[in-house]
């Protein structure tokens, strides 16, 4: 059968989806950075990814809620209405989440709308996992909508080194590939949807 006449094949070369990493612990001499560091190593090279890092103790958010919102509440929720997805670090603490992760949650609203969130947790036995059950039905309220997969971590098994280096014995690695495939695939999938019909919140 003669080709002549069919296109030349393509590629689709899709726009970078704009994914921000947001740590979320602010405690002095936290396990959250080296985690983050970690994670980063998982998306940093990704031509496929524009990567925004939201280190939530580099940001100036007042405890009170003012009327008008503060510059600094402003470049929260302009760096969140900028994200396509989100990629959200956060440790336990007493079987939830750190306050400080609460606290910018909330001083942004609709920005987080029809957009997803995959999760990095850690702790001790359960890896951080009540943080990210808790923080599903925060981001349900927020209309986002929440990855199935995550990356979890046990400080205290030996599954990260003395540097605070996740290691790879545990599956770490593929579990931070499995998230940011599925946390990809939604944060385009609703971009285009957005795209064409505003989100009816
Ligand atoms: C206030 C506080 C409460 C904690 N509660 C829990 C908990 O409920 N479950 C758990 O697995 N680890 C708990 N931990 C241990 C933390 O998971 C561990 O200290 C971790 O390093 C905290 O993250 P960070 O160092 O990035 O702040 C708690 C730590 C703190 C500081």
């Amino acid at each position: 059968m003669s080709h002549a006449g069919r296109p030349p094949s393509t590629t689709v070369v899709e726009d970078p989806a704009r994914i921000a990493v947001i740590i979320g612990s602010t405690r002095e001499g936290r396990a959250g950075a080296g985690i983050a560091r970690w994670f980063l190593t998982h998306v940093s090279e990704r031509e496929d990814v524009d990567l925004d890092v939201i280190d939530l103790r580099d940001l100036v958010l007042p405890m009170h809620y003012p009327e008008e919102r503060t510059p600094g509440q402003h470049a929260l929720a302009e760096r969140i209405g900028r994200a396509d997805g989100f990629v959200v670090v956060t440790p336990e603490y007493n079987h939830s989440y750190p306050a400080s992760l609460k606290h910018a949650i909330d001083v942004v609203h609709e920005q987080w709308f029809a957009k997803p969130v995959g999760f990095v947790s850690y702790g001790g036995m359960a890896q951080g996992l009540r943080a990210v059950e808790h923080l599903r039905m925060v981001f349900a309220e927020l209309h986002a909508v929440t990855v199935r997969d995550g990356v979890s971590v046990n400080l205290f098994d030996g599954s990260v080194d003395d540097n605070g280096w996740v290691l790879d014995s545990n599956g770490a690695g593929h579990a931070a590939k499995t998230m940011v495939n599925q946390l990809l695939w939604w944060a385009h999938a609703l971009r285009d949807a957005r795209a064409i019909r505003p989100y009816g919140a």
